[in-house]
């Protein structure tokens, strides 16, 4: 299947994208101590991650950072004008040719349209690499995510079943999907 994708995908993520409010650029393992102190008291937000342990240690984080950075990953940190980080916003792991598209921003800056501004950037950046689709899944209740993708232009796919173990292991999720022209 990874010869149907695009090339771009597995080049290495050294983008930096930008509107007139923010900048995503590569996500770095040294990003570890952001996550620790932006997640740490925020096990809501972590409930509606699928692969983040809660608590959360930069050590942790730094393992994520360091899985989801390599070849086939294109995740980002989400800086606004005054250089503090926000979140994280990307895509990457294509399953059966389709990357993932994930997210999440720190509580303080929720709800100010930053993950909306991130995903367009990130889409906007997928389409120039060559993606055709991508998919997301939302946890049930999650309605800010799904509010976030239907923003973006994604679909509301159905239900799927998924095993998580850091999430109570059998749970059924949301699927999302975006085809991209
Ligand atoms: C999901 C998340 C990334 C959204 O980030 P954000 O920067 O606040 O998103 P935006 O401000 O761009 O958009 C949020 C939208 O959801 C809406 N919203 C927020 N809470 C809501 C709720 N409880 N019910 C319905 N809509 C809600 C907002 O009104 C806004 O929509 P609008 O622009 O039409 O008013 C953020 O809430 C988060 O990090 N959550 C925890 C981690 C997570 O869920 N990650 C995604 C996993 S799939």
């Amino acid at each position: 299947m990874r010869a149907l994708l695009p090339v771009g995908l597995y080049s290495p993520n050294t983008a930096v994208l930008q509107d007139d409010a923010i900048t995503l650029r590569p996500l770095a393992p040294e990003d570890a101590a952001h996550f620790e102190a932006l997640l740490g008291p925020d096990a809501e937000g972590v409930a509606m991650t699928s692969h983040l342990p809660y608590p959360l240690s930069a050590a942790q984080a730094r393992e994520w950072i360091v899985l989801r950075t390599g070849p086939g990953g294109h995740v980002f940190a989400v800086i606004d004008a005054a250089g503090r980080f926000l979140g994280t916003m990307g895509f990457g792991g294509p399953k059966d040719g389709v990357p993932g598209f994930g997210y999440w921003i720190g509580l303080p800056y929720r709800n100010r349209g930053i993950a909306t501004r991130a995903g367009r950037l990130c889409v906007a950046h997928a389409r120039a690499l060559g993606v055709k689709r991508m998919v997301a899944e939302t946890f049930p209740g999650n309605e800010a995510s799904a509010r976030v993708l239907a923003k973006l232009g994604f679909r509301r796919m159905g239900p799927v079943d998924r095993h998580y173990p850091l999430r109570g292991g059998d749970r059924v999720l949301n699927l999302h999907m975006l085809d991209i022209d």
